[in-house]
């Protein structure tokens, strides 16, 4: 059931002075199945270990689903906490209603930042004692506790504290009066490449790291601090990965994060993106199709434009490189993807029309195309694929 959609600005337009909403599905689009988030949500925390929290990560509104959405069907499926990445996003989902915890994964660093952080009562993720003592100031000056995370870095390099720095200040950051520490938390470089897990892979080097850390502070002590370490990857490589709480990202919307493993679970897309085909042409042999002329019709050929291009966030290194599915049957991409429109080639169809869908990711049933496939294609990751969908695409939002 379709249950409204998204991108306003793109879908309206005037007539007779009345604002007529276009129809969604007019041109290109993403649906998004909200049942498939929380199903997923679901099948991954019984996976993990007992009262292990579960944080659902919807930075980049989303991977490019619809944060709100997602957010509301991930709490639907257990998730505790959310994670996002700016301030802004987390300030949106406040004003659309969420009320679980939300932890900003980015930095935020200035006291005007910090401030509205706290007065939109979301958790900064701190990496300094500078920042420890601008939210300690804050909660003096409300009478409050600011609730925050602490960063540590075991071998990402880009956000946290030192170790050393940590281990040697984190009473002074405890005795404060006015912070209240959530969280500890690091994050693995290479969990989702390492090929095997042993002593000696980089994930457990951090993993080690992060527990000798621990021990030195005497986390025993503070039972409430919630421990988190794992992303989806970590996530899938065991319970002693799993701390307090986990924070997935990409398997929640359905994706294996491996590069080189399966995951035992059955985890379902969250996302179709498909396209309408506007235009049916036959071109001669030897003609050549898009700028470039980088496919060349080795004999008469029957093409379909479809509307939609990288301006959309089809990456243009795709080019004769994909397929889309039309009733379960493959057809292949040719020539250069364009800012709006690509065309397929359709010669071996019968039942191909102008105005039929087709699906670029997703599955029908029978055929299927995942991010995977793009994004080894392109020469980058799933994540990178997701993320790049523009706001032009409404996302039509389904249970
Ligand atoms: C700090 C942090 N934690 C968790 C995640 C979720 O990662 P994944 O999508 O691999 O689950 C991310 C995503 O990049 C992240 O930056």
């Amino acid at each position: 059931m379709q249950l409204g959609f998204k991108n306003i600005k793109n879908n309206f337009k005037v007539d007779n002075n009345h604002l007529i909403a276009i129809d969604p599905t007019q041109r290109a689009w993403i649906e998004v199945n909200g049942n498939a988030i929380s199903n997923n949500v679901r099948q991954i925390c019984s996976s993990l270990k007992s009262k292990c929290k579960f944080m659902a990560v919807v930075k980049a509104d989303g991977y490019g689903h619809d944060a709100k959405f997602v957010s509301e069907y991930a709490i639907r499926g257990g998730a505790d906490q959310l994670g996002v990445a700016t301030l802004q996003e987390g300030i949106y989902l406040r004003s659309e209603g969420i009320k679980i915890p939300i932890l900003i994964l980015g930095n935020v660093y200035t006291k005007k930042d910090l401030l509205i952080c706290f007065k939109n009562n979301l958790m900064p993720t701190i990496s300094s004692m500078r920042e420890c003592l601008i939210c300690n100031n804050i909660g003096k000056k409300y009478k409050k506790s600011f609730y925050l995370h602490l960063k540590v870095d075991t071998g990402m390099s880009r956000l946290g504290f030192g170790i050393d720095e940590f281990i040697n200040i984190f009473d002074a950051i405890n005795s404060f009066q006015n912070i209240y520490i959530d969280g500890i938390y690091s994050h693995l470089a290479t969990a989702d490449e390492d090929e095997f897990l042993n002593q000696e892979s980089y994930t457990n080097i951090q993993k080690l790291k992060f527990e000798k850390l621990l021990q030195d502070i005497k986390i025993t002590k503070y039972p409430d601090i919630k421990i988190h370490l794992a992303n989806s990857a970590g996530t899938f490589l065991g319970k002693d990965f799993h701390f307090d709480m986990v924070r997935v990202g990409l398997s929640m919307y359905g994706y294996n994060p491996f590069f080189n493993q399966i995951v035992d679970l059955k985890l379902e897309p969250a996302l179709c993106l498909k396209s309408k085909i506007s235009f049916i042409r036959e071109i001669e042999v030897d003609t050549g199709v898009s700028y470039g002329r980088k496919f060349i019709s080795n004999q008469k050929t029957k093409l379909a434009v479809i509307s939609i291009g990288y301006a959309d966030g089809i990456c243009r290194k795709l080019s004769n490189n994909i397929s889309v599915i039309h009733n379960g049957v493959k057809y292949p991409q040719v020539g250069a993807i364009t800012m709006d429109q690509l065309m397929i080639n359709i010669t071996h169809s019968k039942d191909i029309k102008v105005g039929d869908s087709v699906l670029l990711l997703g599955s029908d049933g029978k055929e299927s195309i995942s991010p995977l496939e793009w994004a080894n294609k392109a020469s980058t990751i799933p994540w990178e694929i997701l993320c790049a969908f523009k706001n032009r695409l409404p996302r039509v939002l389904m249970n």
